[in-house]
């Protein structure tokens, strides 16, 4: 491998997952679908809803915590706290001061708000590893929080059946024994935003009773659209971030994706040139958590052993947009 020196690295992870399981028999009960289509089309079984009282900042705090505990650290020794989530509790102000504010961060730190759909987690630790490089940060605290049940339209069937609730964390920190962030590449292409959109709401199309009784503020799919957009995106970003850091697919030694369909991961994985068998997968439990998919994947794949020191770990997404993106880390 011919890598440059990391700047920065992930020095812990964390997830918080709702308790309540939404499975493939209770959406049969509430839209014209069937376990076998979600199963087939998906690769979905279960997702996790949160309660009403519990919104973003909630589960975004749990995992903040956990994060911060597993590194050892204290709230105070936080330098700047991002939030990447497309479904905060309030549009003022930002989710993450209100995160700042619940873990008792407010000393010495900033806070701000990442929004870049699914693909936020990427994004964002593209900005945290800039925060490190730059010097104004020894410890960066990211939290992708989502709660995508409040803006899912549960009669459509078509999107529906895809999403999910939960969060992930993870602490970034200098890079001290040549472990972190080898190559990124994210992109975008706003030409795209009709196809996955909440038309309503915002300064636009404000509320109104008769856009709320449309269901005009919740999410809108071009399904097929997006699926194609997806693999070719995810696969083009994984295949330049192995390509700028001198790493071939037989170097990684595991793809973490962001969460969206197994077949999308499936051809996203083939077009890559990586076995499933190096993919880690867990949206069977969860379905889309959209930006929290990736940190609550890398922390289970470290609890379950598939991530250790020295791993060689590609991480891949898209969304809402269109935003996609890569990166690569040696762990
Ligand atoms: O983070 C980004 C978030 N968005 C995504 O990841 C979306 C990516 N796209 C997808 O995952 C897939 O396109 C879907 C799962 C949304 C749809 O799967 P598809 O294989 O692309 O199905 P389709 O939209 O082409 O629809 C095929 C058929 C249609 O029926 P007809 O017209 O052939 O009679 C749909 O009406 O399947 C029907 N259909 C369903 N049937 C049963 C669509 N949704 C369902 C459903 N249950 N839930």
């Amino acid at each position: 491998m011919t890598t440059r020196k990391p700047l920065a690295s992930i020095s812990a992870t964390a997830r918080f997952l709702p308790d309540n399981v939404l499975t493939n028999a209770d959406l049969e009960r509430m839209v014209d679908t069937s376990d076998a289509w979600i199963r087939e089309r998906t690769g979905i079984l279960e997702r996790r809803i949160a309660p009403p009282e519990m919104g973003v900042v909630e589960m975004g705090k749990r995992a903040a915590q956990r994060a911060l505990k597993k590194a050892g650290l204290t709230p105070d020794d936080v330098d700047v706290l991002i939030v990447t989530t497309a479904t905060p509790d309030r549009l003022l102000p930002a989710t993450a001061c209100e995160i700042q504010a619940a873990i008792g961060a407010s000393r010495g730190c900033y806070a701000y708000d990442l929004q870049a759909a699914c693909t936020g987690f990427l994004y964002a630790l593209s900005a945290a590893e800039g925060h490190i490089a730059a010097g104004q940060a020894e410890t960066v605290l990211l939290v992708a929080t989502e709660k995508m049940s409040v803006i899912t339209n549960w009669e459509d069937r078509s999107s529906c059946i895809l999403f999910g609730d939960g969060a992930g964390a993870v602490v970034v920190q200098p890079s001290r024994n040549g472990e972190g962030m080898l190559s990124s590449h994210h992109s975008s292409n706003g030409d795209l935003a009709p196809l996955l959109i909440r038309r309503a709401g915002g300064g636009a199309l404000p509320l109104t009773p008769e856009r709320l009784h449309n269901q005009e503020h919740m999410m809108e799919m071009s399904g097929p659209e997006i699926f194609k957009a997806a693999v070719k995106s995810m696969a083009g970003a994984g295949r330049k971030v192995m390509k700028d850091a001198g790493v071939t697919a037989d170097d990684i030694d595991i793809l973490v994706p962001h969460q969206a369909n197994i077949r999308i991961i499936e051809s996203t994985a083939r077009y890559a040139r990586i076995p499933m068998d190096r993919v880690f997968v867990n949206l069977q439990h969860y379905g889309n958590i959209s930006s929290a998919t990736i940190p609550v994947g890398l922390d289970e794949a470290i609890e379950g052993g598939r991530i250790g020191p020295g791993s060689v770990v590609l991480m891949t997404a898209f969304g809402a947009g269109l935003t996609w993106g890569a990166t690569l880390v040696r762990w």
